[in-house]
C-alpha cells in the first residue's frame, strides 16, 4: 500500500507540477554503475550464452516544459542493458538494442544501447568493444510534445579498464574497474 502510493507520487511529479523539485543547473554526466561480461565454459549443462550486462543512470532532473500546474520535469532514470549471444560472430555490432528502464520512469524515458567495433584491435564483445547509449525523454504536455534526446559512449577493453579472470574450463568474467564511471552525454539537436 505504502509502496504503491510512493510510486504514484513519483510518477505524478514527473509529468505534472513539480515546483518543489530543484532543477539541475549544471548537467551531471551519466554514470555506469555496473558493467561486466561473462563467457561460459563449454562444459555440457552450462548455459552456452555469453553475456554483457550494464547498468546506467542519468542523475539529472531535466526540465520538460510548462504544464498548467507548473514546471514539468523528467526525473533521474536508470536502466539495465543486456546482450546475450552464442558466439562472437552472432554479436549484433552496430544494431540498436533496448534497455530495461526502471518502472518509475519507463513511461517517458527510453534507454537504447549499441555495441560497436572498436577503432583498434580485434572486436570481442566480452573484451574489446565500444558502447554508445541513447536516452530519449518524451512527454505529452497540453499543446506540446516534448522530446529530448541524449547520446554518449566510450571504449571498453580488458587490460585498460576491465579486469577479472578466466578459469581453466574456458569461463571468463570481466568487470569495469572503476565504477561509478562517468559518461559525458550530449543533447542531440531537437
Ligand atoms: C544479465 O542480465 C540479464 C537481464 O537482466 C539477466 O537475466 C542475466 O542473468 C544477467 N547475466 C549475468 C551473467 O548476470
Ligand atoms: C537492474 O538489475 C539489478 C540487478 O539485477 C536490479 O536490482 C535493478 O532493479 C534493475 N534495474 C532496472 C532498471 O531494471
Ligand atoms: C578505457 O581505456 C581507453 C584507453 O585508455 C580509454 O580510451 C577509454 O575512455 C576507457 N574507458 C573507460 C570506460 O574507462
Amino acid at each position: 500500500m505504502y509502496f504503491k502510493s510512493f510510486v504514484a507520487l513519483i510518477a505524478a511529479s514527473a509529468v505534472s507540477a513539480a515546483p518543489a523539485i530543484k532543477l539541475a543547473r549544471n548537467v551531471q554526466p551519466w554514470q555506469i554503475t555496473r558493467l561486466y561480461t561473462h563467457t561460459p565454459s563449454g562444459r555440457p549443462g552450462n548455459d552456452p550464452h555469453s553475456t554483457l550486462n550494464i547498468t546506467i543512470t542519468d542523475p539529472n532532473t531535466i526540465p520538460a516544459g510548462q504544464s498548467p500546474t507548473g514546471q514539468a520535469v523528467f526525473p533521474p532514470t536508470s536502466a539495465n542493458c543486456s546482450l546475450q549471444y552464442l558466439t562472437n560472430e552472432d554479436v549484433p555490432w552496430g544494431v540498436e538494442q533496448s534497455c530495461t528502464t526502471d518502472d518509475n520512469t519507463k513511461a517517458y524515458s527510453t534507454w537504447i544501447f549499441t555495441i560497436n567495433k572498436p577503432a583498434e584491435g580485434a572486436a570481442y564483445a566480452s573484451e574489446n568493444f565500444d558502447l554508445s547509449f541513447k536516452l530519449v525523454d518524451y512527454v505529452h504536455l497540453p499543446g506540446q510534445e516534448v522530446t529530448k534526446t541524449f547520446t554518449g559512449g566510450d571504449h571498453f577493453e580488458v587490460g585498460d579498464n576491465m579486469s577479472g579472470q578466466c578459469g581453466g574450463s574456458g569461463v571468463c568474467n570481466w568487470n569495469l574497474n572503476d565504477t561509478p564511471y562517468d559518461i559525458q552525454q550530449t543533447e542531440a539537436e531537437a
